[in-house]
């Protein structure tokens, strides 16, 4: 069972940046990453629909043995891990906008929040904020047509600036001091976002938190892999593979990317 992959499932590319996350924290587990990309965004459907993918996607995983599975998507984390802990026994580790550090750290007391129309509209994403944010003004702006660009590889073309900016200016205007990335797609625009904000403006995003709550909870039930051998790393795309892999090529891990009739 130690041995088993760790199942990583998102609505297309993005949440490669929480794998990378998970694999320089855990370089001895195995993993397998399932992207959803003939489905993205998720941002945009109904809860039910969030609901029905991510028990195909959790299914897929268990399928392949998986012992534990990390969503990394908050839109399906937001409208579905709910169901996916009440209804599977294995553990899930979701992600959430990281609002509480932002609201801890904001001098302006004023912080914005970039996510889809999906998780903005969850109740937990509200709880969350309610929580944690408390007395600080929560800016929070939908980034409609952002996923869909970063699927094609459109990381800094010129219409993905000007979506970017016409996003951040409204926050800029109202002061934000930190700006929180609600979506695992958004960290392979920071580069770009680097460019728009100014220096004073801090990017958060959760990746580094999540890795971590997956080491917790994979030692919390004696699952972590103390293997010393070769370490096998498994993705699998429903679209076309090209943008995945761009996405991955800088890594050193060894990694193994198939086209999965999904
Ligand atoms: C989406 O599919 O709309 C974005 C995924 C996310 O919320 O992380």
């Amino acid at each position: 069972m130690k041995d088993s992959p760790i199942g990583i499932f998102d609505s297309g590319v993005g949440g490669t940046s929480i794998w990378k996350e998970i694999q320089k924290l855990l370089p001895k587990e195995n993993t397998l990453y399932l992207a959803d990309s003939k489905n993205a965004p998720y941002g945009e459907k109904s809860k039910e629909e969030i609901v029905r993918l991510s028990r195909k996607n959790t299914e897929f995983l268990l399928q392949k043995g998986c012992k534990l599975i990390v969503v990394a998507c908050n839109t399906a984390t937001t409208n579905a891990i709910t169901y996916l802990r009440d209804n599977y026994d294995v553990p899930f580790i979701g992600i959430e906008p990281a609002i509480k550090p932002a609201a801890l750290n904001s001098k302006s007391r004023t912080v914005g929040v970039l996510a889809t129309k999906g998780t903005l509209a969850s109740s937990l994403f509200h709880s969350t904020s309610e929580n944690h944010a408390y007395g600080i003004q929560v800016l929070e702006q939908e980034g409609t047509g952002l996923v869909e660009l970063i699927e094609k590889g459109e990381l800094r073309t010129v219409k993905t600036r000007s979506l970017l900016k016409k996003y951040l200016d409204p926050m800029l205007d109202k002061g934000i001091d930190y700006l929180v990335l609600g979506c695992s797609h958004y960290p392979y625009l920071i580069p770009l976002l680097r460019e728009l904000l100014p220096e004073q403006v801090r990017i958060i995003d959760s990746g580094e938190a999540v890795a971590r709550q997956t080491k917790a909870i994979l030692l919390e039930r004696d699952l972590l892999d103390s293997y010393n051998g070769k370490v096998k790393h498994q993705f699998y795309s429903n679209t076309d593979k090209t943008v995945l892999k761009n996405l991955l090529h800088n890594t050193d891990a060894e990694i193994e990317v198939s086209y999965l009739d999904f």
